[in-house]
């Protein structure tokens, strides 16, 4: 998180908190009633006023009302990390409660905007050592050309309605797209030469997702058209896109994913605005870094563990100055015996044990004990402690 917020903040994007539960209307409107997200998969509640809510199923909704109401300049840039709740059927990669870290910027529908949003989301995943990463793109079109293109999938489904599956053979008149995005085979089979949202696009359209693919390329973004990714909410226009992760199971592996939505905020009540967003699913990530063995070994987690054999104030006094001076600390509490404090400060990935006992305190010194190499112990001045640590460490890490 911290590592996402460092890279999304060097392009101007601010931080937002927004609550965890909205009315429900917001993500009615916002995402699209038919969508499975809000018809099946909403945690819905009534509060003791008797007013609908939900919990947040995912972030961009909520984020696009606070700009509705807040009505900051644009371009408006923010980022967020939070759980989001959805009521699905608990599996390997996916979660009742899963947590997401995105960014949402509106104000603008400059394809380089979808460009920089995209190499961001990339940006994350190869920065944690992600390396089999598959960027997926595609356009869905605008109120312009959308309509003619699901007349269009629409009388090709109906040709072929029995061959569909079982859901999508009731349901597919409601909203045709999403047999695009079914994962059942029946419907994978059908869709294989259904007409293509690509070659319906308007001339504005058509022209957005070319600037965008050649930023892509000019940026060195790798990326495979998808004709039938659409994503899951009705609130997409024109770019769409996800990053699958190729180390995990197919069924689970979007990483991340997002798209420009230019009719959102007019939907949640604000004036006409485009936006574009994303949004990376940690426990995914997480799972495409173990599957790679991405993570490097660890890196200490601390600088330097006090062990305190004169009653636990040397320890209170050292760690605060190490703090203050911007060294990571920690000790022992309960006056544990010097064997215990020692096996904690072994446990703790510290690089160094500061050892305080009696003849320390007398000579008004600490001892330097190296956890993690065999280097030789040293006795540095209890007064500066803090800047001999610092010292020390430098030394040996030069
Ligand atoms: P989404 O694709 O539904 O998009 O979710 C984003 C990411 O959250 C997915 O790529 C996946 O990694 C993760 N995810 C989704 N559901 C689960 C689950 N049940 N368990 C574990 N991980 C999950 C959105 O939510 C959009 N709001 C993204 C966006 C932002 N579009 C524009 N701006």
């Amino acid at each position: 998180m911290a590592a996402f917020g460092r890279q999304v903040e060097r392009a101007g994007y601010g931080l937002i908190l927004s609550p965890m539960f909205e009315e429900v209307g917001v993500f009615v409107r916002g995402m699209g009633e038919g969508t499975d997200v809000v018809s099946k998969e909403m945690y819905e509640f009534r509060d003791k006023g008797d007013r609908h809510l939900a919990l947040r199923p995912e972030g961009t909704a909520s984020v696009v009302r606070a700009f509705v109401q807040l009505r900051p300049p644009v371009v408006w840039k923010a980022w967020y990390v939070t759980p989001a709740f959805r009521y699905e059927r608990p599996q390997a990669g996916r979660y009742r409660q899963h947590h997401q870290l995105g960014v949402e910027a509106l104000g603008t529908d400059d394809p380089d905007l979808d460009v920089e949003v995209i190499d961001l989301c990339h940006g994350m995943a190869s920065a944690l050592g992600i390396t089999r990463l598959q960027l997926l793109v595609n356009s869905l079109g605008d109120d312009v050309c959308r309509p003619a293109y699901l007349e269009t999938l629409t009388a090709y489904l109906d040709a072929r309605r029995d061959d569909l599956c079982d859901e999508h053979r009731e349901r597919y008149a409601a909203n045709p797209l999403r047999v695009l995005d079914c994962k059942d085979e029946a419907c994978v089979r059908v869709t294989a030469d259904a007409p293509r949202l690509l070659e319906s696009l308007c001339g504005p359209c058509t022209g957005h997702f070319g600037r965008l693919r050649a930023g892509l390329d000019a940026l060195g973004v790798d990326y495979t058209i998808d004709h039938r990714l659409v994503r899951g909410f009705d609130y997409y226009t024109r770019t769409a896109f996800e990053f699958a992760a190729l180390a995990l199971e197919a069924a689970q592996n979007g990483i991340g994913g997002g798209g420009r939505y230019d009719g959102l905020v007019e939907a949640l009540g604000g004036p006409p605005t485009p936006g574009i967003g994303f949004a990376i699913g940690i426990e995914r990530l997480l799972q495409a870094c173990d599957a790679e063995g991405a993570f490097p070994t660890p890196a200490t987690s601390l600088d330097a563990f006090v062990v305190d054999l004169t009653g636990g104030g040397a320890a209170r006094d050292i760690t605060d100055e190490l703090r203050t001076a911007d060294l990571r600390a920690d000790r022992a509490f309960d006056r544990r015996s010097a064997r215990a404090q020692l096996k904690a400060a072994d446990r703790s990935g510290a690089d160094l044990a500061l050892i305080v006992g009696p003849d320390e305190v007398a000579a008004g010194t600490v001892t330097v004990h190296w956890l993690r190499s065999e280097r030789d112990e040293e006795t540095v001045p209890r007064h500066e402690v803090a800047k001999a640590v610092r010292d020390v460490l430098e030394r040996a890490r030069s």
